[in-house]
């Protein structure tokens, strides 16, 4: 069994809502990457998109991962985007049992559509191309890292996932 576990998948996904429910049934400690981001940086994720580019943001995601992911016991939930980054995978590799969160895109959607604080998807008329356009460029790469994969759609019960994710890494 792997330290850490790492939640991967696209914005909207639920890594957040899921990682802060798996604690509820897992000993283990919380981190959200984006959060770490904006304490660090006193400012908020759109806030460091506008003012110091998405590339500047890159560079202290990777930082903040590097540090997380070298750390014991934590639940780590990713931005959307770190896997854009093969050292990111790499680190996360390491020491996390990866879990690539797949909610089809409607759902997705849903979760999305009402947010202020996603850059990427602020001023986009069609809100479900471009979920649709990022599924396609990151899909391959969620894969390629998952140890777990888990598919859901409007049906499926929160209480479900962590039921799932709970049994697969206790017998990983
Ligand atoms: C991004 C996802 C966001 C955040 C930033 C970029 C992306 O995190 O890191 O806005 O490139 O997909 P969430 O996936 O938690 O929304």
């Amino acid at each position: 069994m792997k330290e850490n576990i790492a939640l991967i998948g696209l914005m909207g996904s639920g890594k957040t809502t899921i990682g802060r429910h798996l604690l509820e049934v897992l000993d283990m400690n919380f981190v959200d990457i984006d959060k770490v981001i904006e304490e660090r940086e006193l400012k908020t994720i759109p806030q460091i998109f506008e003012e110091l580019g998405e590339e500047y943001f890159r560079k202290i995601e990777a930082k903040v991962i590097a540090e997380e992911s070298a750390k014991n016991n934590l639940i780590i939930s990713t931005g959307g985007g770190c896997v854009l980054n093969p050292v990111n995978l790499e680190n996360l590799k390491k020491k996390s049992y990866i879990i690539f969160l797949d909610p089809d895109s409607e759902c997705i959607l849903e979760r999305v559509k009402f947010g202020k604080n996603r850059p990427l998807l602020n001023n986009i008329e069609n809100l479900l191309e471009k979920i649709n356009e990022l599924d396609k460029e990151r899909r391959k790469l969620y894969e390629s890292v998952a140890d777990l994969q888990i598919k859901m759609k409007k049906e499926s019960q929160i209480i479900d996932v962590i039921d799932l994710i709970k049994k697969s890494y206790i017998n990983s």
